[in-house]
């Protein structure tokens, strides 16, 4: 008989998998789903980009001309807005799997490493994509968000110029956030995503226990059709979640005049909620990049034992675990807080 050719996407996978870690709940296919759903994101995008138009009097314009004009525009906005929340979902989620299970230790913590840039990568492509709307929600985020930057010693003014393209905040200032959203953070997501799959199979595939324990393992081939389920699944999702709530859109961004009541986007309210709370160097910009180096130093700082891996809760991983654990919580508490 004929072997079959491994496709590109079978090459993706080694050719057989242990049972227990192929199965839904070791990784509750979380980085499968986190890439899946940013290449919906590009197809989305790429959509949006044929009527957005990157500048401050009509940015805002576009937008409503995508949702209320153009044929099927609301369905495509929906899915790229939520393919945009869930993803933040979904990459802290897959983190606090590989946390729970070890999986950061020995060779792969080089790929803990590329998953932080990641996560980075996530945020500010979600943050940089709530500003094209150029609306009034957007107005406290985009100038009180890029203000911090100028907080910061002896680079903050020059930094500021670079991310927000002038002096101050202005038709540059999309531009800039234009360029970053479909070509900077597209291409540097590209690459590290590649990177991350390829050190995923040179680490050999998806850790696993290293003691004696019976090893069943399941095909590629297996392991593809339970895929296939998740991602229609997450169609599915994403189509209802589009239609039945919409991204919202207000009137044009007036940066003179801020809503009372604006917020960051519901991802950086905890770092709204800190700044409410003392000096901006520090609640603004300390405080998140020594949380983000805390995330980074996991596998060299924490925990730098080679024993546990793939092992849910495994004991030598417990600092690492709380640490994350504790991160984690407490963004949800300040975010609760202000928000309630
Ligand atoms: C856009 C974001 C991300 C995507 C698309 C992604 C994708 C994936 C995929 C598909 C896998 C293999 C299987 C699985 O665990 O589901 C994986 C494994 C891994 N990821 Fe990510 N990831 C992302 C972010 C992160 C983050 C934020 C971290 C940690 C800071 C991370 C660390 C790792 C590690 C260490 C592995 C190997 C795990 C193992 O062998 O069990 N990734 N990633």
């Amino acid at each position: 008989m004929k072997r079959k050719r491994p496709n590109f996407y079978l090459h993706l996978h080694s050719p057989k998998i242990p049972k227990r870690e192929g199965s839904f709940f070791y990784t509750f296919g979380l980085g499968g789903i986190s890439m899946f759903l940013l290449l919906w994101l590009g197809l989305t995008g790429l959509l949006e980009v044929f009527y957005y138009i990157p500048s401050a009097a009509d940015a805002n314009r576009s937008v409503q001309m995508i949702t209320f004009l153009i044929p099927y525009g609301k369905l495509i906005r929906g899915i790229h807005y939520w393919a945009g929340q869930l993803l933040v979902v979904t990459t802290t989620l897959h983190m606090l799997r590989v946390v729970l299970t070890g999986s950061y230790k020995a060779q792969r913590s080089l790929n803990w490493l590329l998953g932080a840039v990641l996560l980075v990568v996530v945020l500010l492509f979600n943050f940089t994509g709530y500003a094209l709307r150029w609306d009034e929600d957007i107005s406290w985020a985009l100038l009180v968000g890029t203000n911090l930057i100028k907080t910061i010693p002896l680079i903050g003014d020059s930094l500021y110029q670079i991310a927000v393209g002038s002096s101050s905040i202005g038709e540059q200032t999309i531009v800039r956030f234009y360029g970053w959203h479909i070509y900077g953070f597209a291409i540097i997501a590209g690459i590290f995503i590649v990177w991350h799959m390829f050190r995923v199979r040179r680490d050999g595939g998806i850790s696993s226990r290293q003691d004696d324990y019976p090893v069943e393992k399941i095909t590629r081939d297996e392991l593809v059709e339970i895929e296939i389920l998740a991602m229609f699944v997450v169609s599915i999702i994403l189509i209802a979640l589009a239609l039945l709530l919409p991204p919202s859109l207000s009137g044009p961004a007036d940066l003179n005049n801020i809503p009372e009541d604006a917020t960051a986007p519901w991802f950086f309210i905890w770092v709204q909620q800190l700044l409410g709370s003392g000096d901006p160097l520090v609640m603004g910009v300390l405080i998140p990049v020594f949380l983000l180096a805390l995330i980074m130093l996991v596998p060299f700082l924490l925990d730098r034992n080679q024993s546990g891996i793939g092992v849910w809760f495994n004991k030598e991983g417990r600092l690492a675990q709380i640490t994350i654990i504790l991160i984690i919580v407490s963004i949800l508490i300040l975010t609760l807080i202000k928000v309630l």
